[in-house]
């Protein structure tokens, strides 16, 4: 036996010494690869948003070709509440765990407007407030938000029958409250003019506009809008109180309106009731679009027409985490960057997308900061929105040299009285002869400073806490 062995050692020794050897360097790659698996690459970006899911992303330019970070997490990130209620329904309509639903998505999870016949008033829930740690300390409007943010089946009170009687090429959908009598009279008779409009290159097309509110608590100023929609026949009203958390419902509640009473419009443009926009130039902008054939008719490419939406685009965001400004979201409800998404005060996109955006929007729990809940449905349509710098939501940059023509070379500005809305309305309609062949502004190195700080001022307010430490 031993000399057998011995015989043999040679050859023992022979084959199972490297498998020894490896045995080590096996384990360490098993280990590592593990933990790749759970906690992602290190030294990965971390742009990504802290619950991003596999949704199928094809055009964003943010995506890295492999996760950035695990996205079959086991254990979810406790406390922070829309990202615990989103993962659930993100999981329901994963196309990879759930092909059976993801190829034929059940109808409707989130009742709107349409489901108005049950005539179930939707009450909020209190019992929502055990999920939230924090939930006593947190302000009104947050405390509001939470308890409401199941609902959104709220009627119409004023509906705007006749507006899309012919499909206009654009319709404005401006954001307005009650109050503002003065803004909407300027709008009506400025830039956001009804009927045949002669584009800056002399095309005719129509253009229509819609009012879109929600109910304030002065009675008063409730019975003179019911007046001015009898006057003017372009105000959408729905039955639910019109505060800032509010204006998500006021997004999804709009797409609705749109797929029924206007769903043949070829573009949107959505924006608020203190901005200018330069109506004509913006035809002519979205008409060159059309025509340069970015709207693909080839077969093989998908139609660019359903991916449609341009404005002032934010990435990385982060959310406000100072308590007291208006956008304050508390980390027990939102943990994570925001999605890229165009700045709320005037954003375009085209009908077709419209209808999507109402369809997913059924998939997205609602998020109190409307722009932010717009990103939060384009990415998981996987839509990129368009970058234009001719879209300014905050104004010219501050350090940006006077120019004689500046007001000529905008689609949109934020933010604009009634009065200059009227000054600026006639200025860039009878432009001078020096000011006529202004183009639209470009991305330059101005205005590329010009996004850093707010950029920075959104990251610095999630680290502000060691700066007052
Ligand atoms: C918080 O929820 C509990 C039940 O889960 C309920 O009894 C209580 O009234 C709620 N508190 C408030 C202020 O709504
Ligand atoms: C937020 O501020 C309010 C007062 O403005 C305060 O009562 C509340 O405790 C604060 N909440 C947090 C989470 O700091
Ligand atoms: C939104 O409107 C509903 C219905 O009027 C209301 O119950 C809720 O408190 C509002 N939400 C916010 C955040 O104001
Ligand atoms: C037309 O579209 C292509 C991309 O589809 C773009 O590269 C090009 O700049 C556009 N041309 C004009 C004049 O807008
Ligand atoms: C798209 O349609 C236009 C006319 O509507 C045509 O001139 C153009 O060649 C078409 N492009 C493709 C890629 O089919
Ligand atoms: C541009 O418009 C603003 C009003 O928004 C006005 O105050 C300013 O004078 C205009 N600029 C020029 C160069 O006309
Ligand atoms: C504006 O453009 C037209 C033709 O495109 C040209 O004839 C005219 O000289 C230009 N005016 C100025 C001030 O550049």
């Amino acid at each position: 036996m031993a000399s057998c062995l011995r015989r043999y050692r040679r050859r023992i020794l022979f084959f199972c010494l490297p498998c020894i050897l490896l045995l080590p360097i096996y384990i360490y790659v098993s280990i590592t690869l593990c933990n790749i698996m759970t906690y992602g690459a290190p030294g990965a970006h971390s742009v990504q948003p802290t619950h991003f899911m596999a949704t199928g992303l094809k055009l964003s330019r943010d995506l890295a070709p492999h996760p950035a970070k695990t996205f079959w997490r086991s254990k979810l990130n406790s406390g922070a509440l829309w990202n615990i209620m989103q993962y659930v329904t993100d999981c329901q309509h994963n196309p990879i765990l759930n092909p059976r639903l993801a190829a034929n998505p059940p109808g409707i999870s989130y009742k709107t407007e349409r489901s108005r016949r049950s005539r179930n008033r939707c009450s909020p829930d209190y019992k929502i407030n055990n999920t939230m740690p924090d939930f006593f300390t947190l302000p009104s409007q947050i405390k509001d938000f939470v308890t409401t943010m199941h609902c959104r089946d709220y009627p119409l009170v004023i509906d705007a029958l006749d507006v899309c009687e012919r499909a206009p090429t654009l319709l404005l959908a401006i954001k307005t409250q009650t109050a503002n009598f003065a803004n909407r009279e300027a709008i009506r008779e400025t830039w956001g003019r009804s009927g045949r409009i002669k584009s800056r290159g002399g095309w005719q097309r129509l253009v229509r506009r819609v009012f879109l509110l929600g109910k304030s608590k002065d009675l008063h100023v409730e019975e003179k809008l019911q007046l001015e929609s009898d006057k003017y026949g372009d105000i959408i009203q729905w039955e639910f109180m019109d505060t800032f958390f509010n204006l998500s419902l006021k997004d999804v509640l709009f797409w609705d309106w749109f797929s029924r009473r206007c769903p043949h419009a070829r573009f949107i443009f959505k924006g608020d009731d203190d901005i200018f926009v330069r109506t004509p130039a913006l035809l002519d902008y979205l008409l060159a679009e059309e025509a340069n054939g970015s709207f693909s008719n080839g077969s093989s490419k998908p139609n660019k027409m359903e991916t449609f939406v341009v404005g002032d685009v934010i990435n990385n965001a982060a959310p406000m985490r100072s308590n007291g400004t208006k956008y304050y979201i508390p980390e027990s409800f939102y943990k994570g960057l925001y999605p890229s998404y165009p700045g709320g005060g005037g954003v375009v996109y085209s009908g077709s997308l419209a209808h999507r955006l109402l369809e997913v929007s059924q998939r997205v729990h609602l998020f109190p900061i409307d722009d932010v809940y717009l990103g939060m449905c384009l990415q998981r349509l996987g839509v990129y929105p368009i970058h234009h710098p001719a879209f300014l939501t905050f104004d010219f940059p501050k350090d940006e040299p006077q120019e004689p023509c500046a007001n000529h070379t905008i689609l949109m500005v934020h933010k604009r009285s009634p009065a200059e809305m009227f000054q600026l309305w006639t200025e860039t309609s009878t432009p001078s002869p020096k000011c006529r062949n202004a183009t639209l502004r470009v991305q330059t190195g101005v205005q590329y400073t010009r996004q850093k700080p707010v950029h920075n001022r959104f990251l610095l307010s999630q680290f502000s806490f060691l700066l007052n430490s």
